[in-house]
């Protein structure tokens, strides 16, 4: 073999290996789009809080993080950012010689001080939009012209007297201008609300960031409550990161949590309490920790989520297209019989579903024929099975045949018969189907045909 030969049979092989190479990373996108596509569907017109802190400013890992922000924007979320600028006011302080003064663990913000605050927080509005308008090749800016905007939402009073000290400008939030917040939203606007609020004496008060943060998405009613923090998430006392804390849980009370995620925790049960549908705690300092975050079944940071969080309810024709994703996969399979999406939109009002953070995760009808009620398509997402979801939807599906004065339920099923034998249903035969039923039944398929009595 010649050295060109040589040469030669090297570069088809480097080749070979850089296709592969490309093949294996391209699939790994491909797999990644899809299994983030429901996440996209269900964030579209969501509204979004980010809280900010005041460090993160200047970490390296910034840019890309005000980068994930404006494709949040982009794939149609509502995105409110709150920022703070402690450290760099106290850096501004500290230039000048002057001091923060702390009465009973808080701040206090004196009338000098105040002109520091203003100016820090007004240069950090100026970077953050200027940031957000910036075009870098990986920036949705750069096709889409991204806008900001922000104004006096926030209503505040003094923290007062404590403790015998006066807290001067440090202030609390008294009241939320949501529907000035939302107008600028809904044209399309990122809006940018620093840690500033406003008496109606006209006096400028200094706020706590992260408080801030709550009080606006509780306004809002925000399906995200953000706070983008140095830590990954919550901490418990050993160091482990805890990567979902549900507050309905009763046993969330045993978690010993580092004392300082307590704070972060305790502003999410707040937000949770007040219809915010869900928090999260992240890393500012992780390349992509809010894509991961929002975008991924197990996420990256800490998920706090409140009671209104899985919902089980009656579907909706907006719900068909989510109840064809999840069935699809057994009807392809053979577990279930395939419906048509007329079908599907005919029979709507028939199934009832379990909804978490936006996605369709578990599916279940029921059919009456006189006195006997078809159980059909119950179905729980792979990801999401063997939490007592096929239990949930059989109650409700119970709870309404018993309401339509049914006497029976049946079901015809390839593969979960004992799924349905270890919850009181028996064996039955195609001879003891309701008459409409009968002439439908699929000699292929063989389904086991299993029936139970409802009692009340
Ligand atoms: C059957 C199905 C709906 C259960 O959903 P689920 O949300 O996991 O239900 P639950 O959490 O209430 O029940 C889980 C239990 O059932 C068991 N189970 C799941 N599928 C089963 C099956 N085919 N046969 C016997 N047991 C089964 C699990 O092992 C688990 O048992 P455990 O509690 O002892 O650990 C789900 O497995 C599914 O979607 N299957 C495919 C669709 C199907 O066949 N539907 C029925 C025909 S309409």
């Amino acid at each position: 073999m010649t050295f060109l030969h040589r040469r030669l049979a090297a570069i088809i092989r480097a080749r070979a290996s850089y296709r592969t190479h490309k093949m294996a990373l391209n699939t790994d996108h491909i797999k990644w789009f899809r299994d983030s596509s429901p996440y996209i569907d269900a964030h579209r017109d969501k509204t979004f809080v980010v809280c900010i802190a005041s460090d993160a400013l200047q970490s390296e890992n910034f840019p890309r993080v005000i980068s994930d922000i404006a494709l949040l924007d982009s794939l149609g979320a509502r995105v409110v950012v709150v920022f703070g600028g402690d450290h760099q006011v106290k850096a501004a302080l500290e230039a000048t010689g002057s001091n923060w003064l702390q009465g009973g663990g808080q701040r206090i913000t004196t009338a000098t001080q105040i002109e520091a605050v203003t100016s820090v927080l007004g240069q950090m509005y100026a970077d953050l939009s200027a940031r957000f308008s910036a075009s870098t090749p990986e920036s949705p800016a750069k096709r889409r012209a991204i806008t900001t905007s922000t104004g006096n939402f926030i209503r505040a009073q003094p923290v007062g007297i404590k403790d015998g000290v006066d807290h001067q400008l440090s202030g609390l939030v008294r009241s939320i201008n949501e529907g000035a917040i939302r107008h600028q939203l809904s044209g399309g606007s990122i809006v940018l609300i620093p840690s500033m609020g406003y008496s109606p004496s006209g006096e400028t008060f200094h706020l706590d960031v992260d408080v801030v943060a709550r009080e606006v998405a509780c306004a809002l009613s925000a399906d995200k409550l953000i706070f983008m923090t140095e830590q990954t998430g919550l901490k418990d006392i050993t160091g482990n990161l805890i990567s979902e804390i549900d507050l309905s849980d009763t046993r969330t009370g045993d978690v010993s949590l580092e004392p300082l995620t307590e704070k972060l925790l305790s502003h999410c049960d707040q937000a949770c309490r007040q219809g915010v549908a869900r928090c999260h705690i992240i890393s500012f300092a992780t390349d992509g920790a809010l894509l991961e975050e929002l975008f991924t079944r197990d996420g990256c940071g800490t998920q706090v989520i409140g009671n209104s969080y899985e919902q089980i309810r009656t579907a909706s024709i907006e719900d068909v297209p989510g109840i064809l994703k999840l069935i699809a996969p057994l009807e392809e399979s053979g577990a279930l019989v395939k419906r048509s999406r007329e079908l599907l939109e005919s029979e709507i009002q028939q199934f009832v579903v379990i909804e978490r953070d936006g996605l369709l995760i578990s599916c279940a009808a029921l059919y009456d024929y006189d006195t006997s009620g078809e159980l059909a398509c119950l179905v729980t997402h792979p990801d999401y099975r063997n939490s007592d979801r096929g239990d949930r939807l059989l109650d409700a599906i119970e709870k309404s045949a018993r309401a339509n004065r049914l006497v029976e339920l049946f079901v015809l099923t390839t593969q979960s018969a004992h799924w349905f034998t270890e919850r009181g249903f028996s064996e039955s035969s195609r001879e003891a189907l309701p008459a409409g039923k009968k002439e439908f039944y699929n000699d292929q398929r063989s389904s086991t045909v299993l029936r139970k009595a409802l009692r009340d």
